[in-house]
C-alpha cells in the first residue's frame, strides 16, 4: 500500500492466547447449541445493531466448513483493532475509531451487468442467500503481517449461481459504498474512489472465494468491512474489499483500486507469492500479529492445493 512499513502492534493490544482460545471454545459451543435457530433471526438481530460501532450482535445456526485451517485464532482485539479500510482512516487503529460513522442500513447490493437475472437486494434478503458457515481463513496482507480469522459468510458461487450470468461474463468487479459522510476517509484523495476489486469467473466461482458477514460468530464490525465484504484467502488482503454496495459483471479485466493508484506496484492477481517482491519490499516472510517472530510467507498463503491449477501456464512475474 502506500502506507509505512508494517508498525510493531502495541503489546496492550494483544489478548493472550489462553483467553482467545478459551473464548473460541466458547463460541464454538455457544454455536452448535443454538445451531438450529434460524438465519432470519441473524438478519434481524444485525438490522437492529447495524451502525453502532460498540455492536456485538451474535450470529447463529452456521455450520463449521472444511475448508478451515486449524491454525490458532487471532483475537477478536486484534482482529477489530488493527485494520486496512481508507474509507474510515490510513492508520491501523483509525478504522476502528471511526466505525461509528459507518451505519450500515438501510444497505442494498445491485448485482448487474452480464448477467440473466439483475437483482438489487436489501442487505438482510441478501444475508439470506445461502447458509453461513465459519470458515477460518489466514489473511496475509502485501504489508507483511498475517492472521487467522474466523469468518462467518457463505460462497461467493451461490450468489454468482443466482445471478446466472452470461458467457459475456468474464470477471467479477466489486465497488465499495462512497459517501464521505459514513466513510471520512474519502474526503481525502488517498485513493480515487470508490475503491474498487476483481476478480476472474473462475476465482470468483472457486469455493474458498467467500462474501463474509461476520466474524468470530458475531455481524462482522464497521471496521471489517460491514455489512458484507470479500475474501479471498489466496490473495493479498487487499483483493479482500470491504462494505461491498455493487457486483457487476463483466466482459473486460477491471480497473482496480490499487492498479489505478501504482500499477508498477499493485497487479490485477495480487496472489500471495513469496517469490514475487513488491517493488519496495519483500514478500518472502510475513509477521502473524501477536508473535514476535517472523515466519515464512506460503505460496498462495499455503492454498496452492487447491488454488494453483486456476494459475496453470501463467507466468507469476508478470501476471503479478
Ligand atoms: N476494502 C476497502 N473498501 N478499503 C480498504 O482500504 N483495505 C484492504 C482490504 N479491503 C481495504 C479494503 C486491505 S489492504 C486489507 S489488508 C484488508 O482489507 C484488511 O482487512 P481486515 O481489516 O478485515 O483485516
Amino acid at each position: 500500500m502506500l502506507i509505512k512499513k508494517p508498525s510493531d502492534i502495541k503489546s496492550s493490544e494483544i489478548t493472550p492466547k489462553e483467553i482467545y482460545l478459551h473464548r473460541r471454545k466458547f463460541l464454538l459451543g455457544v454455536t452448535g447449541w443454538t445451531a438450529t435457530v434460524a438465519l432470519g433471526l441473524m438478519a434481524s438481530r444485525s438490522v437492529s445493531a447495524a451502525g453502532n460501532g460498540d455492536s456485538r450482535a451474535k450470529l447463529e445456526g452456521m455450520r463449521k466448513s472444511p475448508l478451515s485451517t486449524d491454525e490458532p485464532l487471532n483475537s477478536y482485539k486484534q482482529i477489530t483493532t488493527y485494520n486496512n479500510f481508507y474509507e474510515l482512516g490510513t492508520e491501523k487503529d483509525s478504522p476502528a475509531r471511526n466505525a461509528k460513522y459507518l451505519v450500515t442500513r438501510p444497505w442494498t447490493v445491485a448485482v448487474e451487468g452480464e448477467v440473466k437475472r439483475p437483482k438489487v437486494y436489501d442487505i438482510d434478503a441478501f444475508m439470506k442467500l445461502s447458509p453461513p458457515e465459519e470458515r477460518i481463513y489466514r489473511l496475509r496482507c502485501v504489508e507483511a503481517w498475517s492472521m487467522v480469522i474466523p469468518w462467518v459468510g457463505f460462497p461467493l458461487s451461490a450468489l454468482i449461481k443466482q445471478a446466472e450470468p452470461t458467457s459475456n461474463a468474464k470477471y467479477v468487479e466489486f465497488t465499495t459504498l462512497y459517501d464521505p459522510k459514513r466513510m471520512p476517509g474519502q474526503r481525502r484523495a488517498v485513493l480515487d474512489w470508490p475503491y474498487v476489486e476483481g476478480l476472474r469467473m473462475d476465482e470468483a466461482m472457486h469455493p474458498l472465494t467467500i462474501l463474509a458477514v461476520g466474524l468470530y460468530g458475531e455481524i462482522l464490525p464497521a471496521q471489517n468491512g460491514a455489512p458484507l465484504r470479500l475474501v479471498v484467502p489466496w490473495k493479498y488482503g487487499f483483493k479482500s474489499i470491504k462494505s461491498i454496495v455493487r457486483i457487476r459483471f463483466v466482459a473486460k479485466q477491471p480497473l482496480t483500486a490499487w492498479v489505478k493508484s501504482a500499477s508498477h506496484e499493485y497487479g490485477f492477481y495480487s496472489n500471495v507469492n513469496p517469490e514475487v517482491d513488491h517493488p519496495r519490499w519483500s514478500q518472502a516472510r510475513e509477521r502473524r500479529i501477536g508473535e514476535l517472530f517472523k515466519r515464512k510467507t506460503l505460496m498462495f498463503n499455503g492454498y496452492a492445493d487447491q488454488v494453483a491449477n486456476l494459475y496453470q501456464g501463467m507466468d507469476l512475474k508478470i501476471n503479478f
